[in-house]
């Protein structure tokens, strides 16, 4: 059987940058609660010329640089802060970058499990043609009402993966675990830009949904527990991922170790949720901070409120350190601008009107910015950076 997995993978954030340790002194509490009891530092914020176009875009143009585009035919674009209730946000990714108009493009929703299963239609689609290769772009902002237990966990930031045949970063392996439940953890509804969560609620069904998929993947005779080497996990909050790794070690009486929980968390402390980039920004983070994984298996949870979850494995690839990418990944979070709480809450405030003309200030320093509505469709432009 063709081994197909993630050949390439690039991860971006936002021009902006929230301190928790302010946002806390602003709410009177305790830093703690964030730093230690939901590990998180930081959390990306978008400018008003940033959206999850100009991110999926930034992160996807480094990898046609690396990779040009020879082979590819399809552009998956995975996302829960969809942009527009018919156009797939990944079309005006198409048009910036310049891909060739044999590149179909389709947009896959379903909260953070999303990029996920554009992940597996991916593997698919190169199953049936070895010799194609899928762009797949996870790109979200995570954004809850001011003052609500959310607030700290939001964040943004966008993963792009070349997929093909013979990866040179991660094999994904063919069996994994799903489970699916209809619960009203988190929602977003059509009219709200704020998500509506019962967080106790979200907490508890996440835990159930690693057991279920565990369940799932064990009854396809998938790979044991023992021979999971690392597992990283969606991190809504990095605290989050280690309690799913006691529960499942709990619940399959393995003792799994640390894990790679913390080489897994190193840039979604700093970045905040990023719901559908979520995972595969864990997946980054544990290949560029350990060596030696090569031959390895990884578990991969992927967990979307609402609920579909899955459990799926990856064997890492000899040429997993060959791009120098922590660098320039460490070099892009230092480097957002860091906002006030002032700052940060008139931003988080502001709401372009969609009914009439609008062009959006230059803030951004990236390769692309949103640059306005117009005729009430929005407009992209190429900075030249
Ligand atoms: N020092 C150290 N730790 C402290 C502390 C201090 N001073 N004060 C509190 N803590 C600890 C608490 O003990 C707690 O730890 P445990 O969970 O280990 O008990 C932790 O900090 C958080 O405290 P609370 O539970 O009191 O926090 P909260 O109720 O204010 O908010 C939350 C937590 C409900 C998860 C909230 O952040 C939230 O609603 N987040 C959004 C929803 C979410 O992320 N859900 C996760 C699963 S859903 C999912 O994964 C999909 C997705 O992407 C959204």
């Amino acid at each position: 059987m063709t081994a197909i997995g993630i050949h390439d993978l690039e991860l971006t954030t936002t021009h902006h940058v929230l301190d928790l340790a302010e946002l806390a002194e602003f709410q009177g509490i305790d830093p703690n609660k964030y730093h230690i009891g939901l590990g998180q530092d930081q959390i990306s914020m978008p400018a008003p010329d940033e959206d999850v176009v100009t991110m999926g875009a930034a992160a996807a143009a480094q990898i046609i640089n690396r990779n040009g585009t020879d082979g590819l035919r399809t552009l998956l674009f995975a996302t829960e802060s969809g942009l527009d209730q018919s156009k797939a946000a990944g079309v005006w990714v198409h048009e910036l970058l310049g891909l060739p108009s044999h590149v179909r493009v389709a947009e896959f929703k379903q909260a953070c499990y999303a990029g996920t299963a554009a992940l597996q239609a991916a593997i698919g689609i190169i199953s049936r043609s070895p010799e194609e290769k899928v762009l797949v772009i996870t790109s979200d902002v995570a954004r809850y009402e001011l003052g609500s237990p959310g607030e700290p966990t939001q964040g943004a930031g966008a993963v792009a993966m070349l997929v093909s045949a013979n990866p040179a970063m991660v094999e994904i392996e063919p069996t994994s675990g799903v489970y699916t439940d209809d619960v009203d953890d988190f929602w977003r509804p059509n009219d709200s830009t704020t998500a509506v969560v019962d967080g106790r609620l979200s907490v508890r069904a996440y835990l159930d949904a690693v057991v279920g998929s565990w369940e799932d993947l064990s009854a396809q005779n998938g790979p044991s527990a023992e021979s999971l080497e690392r597992i990283v996990y969606h991190q809504p909050f990095t605290k989050m991922a280690v309690k799913a790794h006691s529960h499942l070690a709990r619940h399959t009486g393995v003792d799994l170790g640390e894990g790679g929980l913390e080489t897994g968390s190193v840039y979604n402390r700093r970045l905040g949720n990023i719901y559908t980039a979520s995972l595969f920004s864990s997946l980054a983070s544990l290949l560029d901070h350990e060596d030696g994984l090569a031959g390895k298996r990884v578990g991969m949870f992927s967990y979307g409120s609402g609920l579909v979850a899955e459990l799926f494995t990856g064997i890492v690839q000899s040429g997993y350190r060959s791009a120098p990418r922590r660098e320039r990944v460490e070099a892009m979070i230092d480097a957002r601008e860091s906002l006030d709480v002032e700052s940060y809450r008139e931003l988080h405030s502001t709401h372009l009107p969609s009914t009439q003309d609008v062009e959006t200030p230059r803030v951004s320093k990236g390769p692309f910015r949103f640059a306005g509505i117009k005729d009430r469709a929005r407009f992209y432009q190429r900075t030249g950076n």
